[in-house]
C-alpha cells in the first residue's frame, strides 16, 4: 500500500504544503498551516467495473428552462447582483464585521417574504430573540420569514428537506457552522468547505438561491471562505468605513451577470436605505473653491460618480522625513504621481508630507483618476484653488503623458449635467460632449502651467 504523505492545509487561504511551516508559502499568513489527512478519493483510484450510473447529456437550448431572475426588493441589491437571485444559485456575502450584512439581507428576507415567497434565514450568531428584535427595529415585525438560530448543518438540511424548498436561504455565517461528518472546528477551512458544499448542493437540487454571509480578515481577503469563492456562483462584498454613512455593494464574481454594476446604501437609524443616484454623493458639499481638491468624474458600472479629492502639503522646517499618508487610494501610486510631478515638471516635495483623501470613505482604483489626484497636489503645493465647477480626468504615465481613459465622454456629460462647466483630460475627451468646456491637456507640465498660471 502507498505511503500516505502528510499533508498541511492553510486555514487562511486553503493552500496546500507538504511540510509543516511557520508561514504559508501563499498568503504569509503565520500560523495557519494545519495537518490534514487526505482524503481517501483523492488517493483511490476509480474501479470501472464497479460500474457507475450513466450521465446524461442535453443539449445547450433547452426550451422554457431561461433565467428567470428574481427580485429581492432592494433595487440596489438587485443591480449588483446583475439583475436579482437566480434561483438555485450560491452568493457569497463577504465584508468586515459590523459593516451591516446581516442587517441587508435581513431587510431583504423581510421584502421577499412580504411578497408571498419562502424565506428562511438561519443565524449561527445572534440568538433568533436578538434577530427578532432587530427585525421589529427596522419595522419589519410582520414579515413571514423563517427564522431559526443554528449551527449544525445536518439538523439544517433535515429541516430543509421535510419542507418545501424556500426561494431564498441565508446562513449567517458560514464560519459559524459546523458537520458532524467533518473533523475540526467551526471555522476551520476543512469545516467551512464541507458545510458550504453541502448547503450548495441542497440549494443546486431544490432550486433555492442560498446567500452565505462570510466574514473577511483585516488583510481584505474572506478569510477561510476565500476557499468558497471557486465553489459559489456569486462573490459580493459589502464594503465602506465603518465610521461613514455610506456602503458600497459590490460584485467580485458573477457567472451569472456583469461584475462592474455596485448597490450604494447609506446606514441610517432605521437600517440600510437605497441611494438610487449617488452621482453627488462623495462631492463635500462646498461651494467654495479651496486650494488641493480637485473633482474626479469616476464610473461605477454603468452610472458615473464625481467624487472629491483632497490633499494636503505641510512643509517641514527640520530634516525629519517627510510622510505620505493615503486615504482611499494607492499609496505606490502616489510615490509615482509625486516621483512624475518631480521629474518631469519640477515641482519640489521632497521636503513636505503629504497627505490625500478621498471624500466620503470611497476607495478609488480607476487610473483615471491620476490627473485629478495630480490637480490636487499641485494646487496644494501651490495654494492655488482649481477653477470653480471642474473636473478633471486622465491616466498619467511615467512619461508625463496625460492618457485617454475609458468612457471619457459619459463622464464629461454627467458632470455638464451636474453644473460643471469645465472639463480637463487627455486629447480628444471632449468628443461629442456639449454643455462643458473641455480642455485638452496632453502632457503633465500643461497641467502645472495651467493651474500655476490661474488667477
Ligand atoms: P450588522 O448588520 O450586524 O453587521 P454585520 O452583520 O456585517 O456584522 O450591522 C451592525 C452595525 O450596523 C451596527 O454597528 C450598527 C449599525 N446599524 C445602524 O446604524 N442602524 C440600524 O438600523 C442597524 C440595524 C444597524
Ligand atoms: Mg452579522
Amino acid at each position: 500500500m502507498a505511503k500516505t504523505k502528510r499533508r498541511y492545509i492553510c486555514q487562511a487561504c486553503g493552500s496546500v504544503s507538504h511540510r509543516w511551516q511557520g508561514q504559508c508559502p501563499d498568503c504569509a499568513e503565520w500560523n495557519t498551516l494545519v495537518e490534514d489527512t487526505p482524503a481517501s478519493v483523492f488517493s483511490q483510484k476509480h474501479d470501472l467495473s464497479s460500474g457507475g450510473r450513466r450521465i446524461e447529456f442535453v443539449p445547450l437550448d433547452v426550451p422554457g428552462k431561461a433565467l428567470k431572475r428574481q427580485t429581492t426588493g432592494l433595487n440596489e441589491l438587485d443591480r449588483a447582483l446583475g439583475g436579482g437571485l437566480v434561483p438555485g444559485s450560491a452568493i457569497l456575502m463577504g465584508g468586515d464585521p459590523g459593516i451591516g450584512k446581516s442587517t441587508l439581507l435581513l431587510q431583504a428576507s423581510a421584502a421577499i417574504a412580504r411578497s408571498g415567497r419562502e424565506v428562511v434565514y438561519v443565524s449561527g450568531e445572534e440568538a433568533s430573540g436578538q434577530v427578532r428584535m432587530r427585525a421589529e427595529r427596522l419595522g419589519y415585525k410582520d414579515a413571514p420569514i423563517r427564522l431559526a438560530s443554528a449551527t449544525s448543518v445536518r439538523d439544517i438540511l433535515t429541516t430543509l428537506h421535510a419542507m418545501e424548498p424556500p426561494a431564498l436561504l441565508v446562513i449567517d455565517s458560514i464560519q459559524t457552522m459546523h458537520s458532524d461528518t467533518i473533523e475540526g472546528a467551526p471555522g476551520t477551512v476543512s469545516q467551512v468547505r464541507g458545510c458550504a458544499f453541502e448547503l450548495i448542493r441542497y440549494a443546486k437540487q431544490s432550486g433555492a438561491a442560498l446567500i452565505l454571509v462570510g466574514h473577511v480578515t483585516k488583510d481584505g481577503t474572506i478569510a477561510g471562505p476565500r476557499v468558497l469563492e471557486h465553489m459559489v456562483d456569486v462573490v459580493m462584498s459589502f464594503e465602506g468605513e465603518r465610521s461613514h454613512q455610506y456602503r458600497i455593494l459590490r460584485a467580485l464574481k458573477n457567472r451569472f451577470g456583469a461584475v462592474d454594476e455596485i448597490g450604494v446604501f447609506a446606514m441610517a437609524g432605521q437600517g440600510l436605505e437605497e441611494v438610487p443616484n449617488p452621482s453627488m454623493l462623495f462631492l463635500s458639499g462646498r461651494e467654495e473653491p479651496m486650494a488641493g481638491s480637485a473633482i474626479f468624474p469616476a464610473i461605477e458600472g454603468t452610472r458615473p460618480v464625481l467624487i472629491e479629492i483632497q490633499a494636503l502639503i505641510v512643509r517641514l522646517q527640520s530634516g525629519a522625513t517627510p510622510r505620505r499618508a493615503v486615504v482611499g487610494w494607492d499609496t505606490g501610486r502616489l510615490a509615482m504621481l509625486l516621483a512624475v510631478l518631480e521629474s518631469r515638471c519640477g515641482l519640489n516635495f521632497s521636503t513636505a508630507e503629504v497627505y490625500l483623501n478621498v471624500s466620503g470613505g470611497y476607495r478609488l482604483s480607476d487610473p483615471a483618476a491620476d490627473l485629478a489626484v495630480a490637480a490636487a497636489l499641485v494646487s496644494a503645493l501651490a495654494d492655488k484653488p482649481l477653477a470653480a465647477r471642474s473636473v478633471w480626468l486622465g491616466e498619467v504615465s511615467l512619461a508625463g503623458e496625460v492618457r485617454p481613459v475609458a468612457h471619457a465622454g459619459l463622464r464629461m456629460k454627467e458632470a455638464a449635467k451636474l453644473g460643471f462647466d469645465q472639463g480637463f483630460g487627455p486629447p480628444e475627451c471632449g468628443q461629442g460632449v456639449s454643455g462643458i468646456h473641455c480642455e485638452e491637456l496632453s502632457i503633465l507640465p500643461k497641467l502645472v502651467d495651467r493651474i500655476v498660471a490661474s488667477e
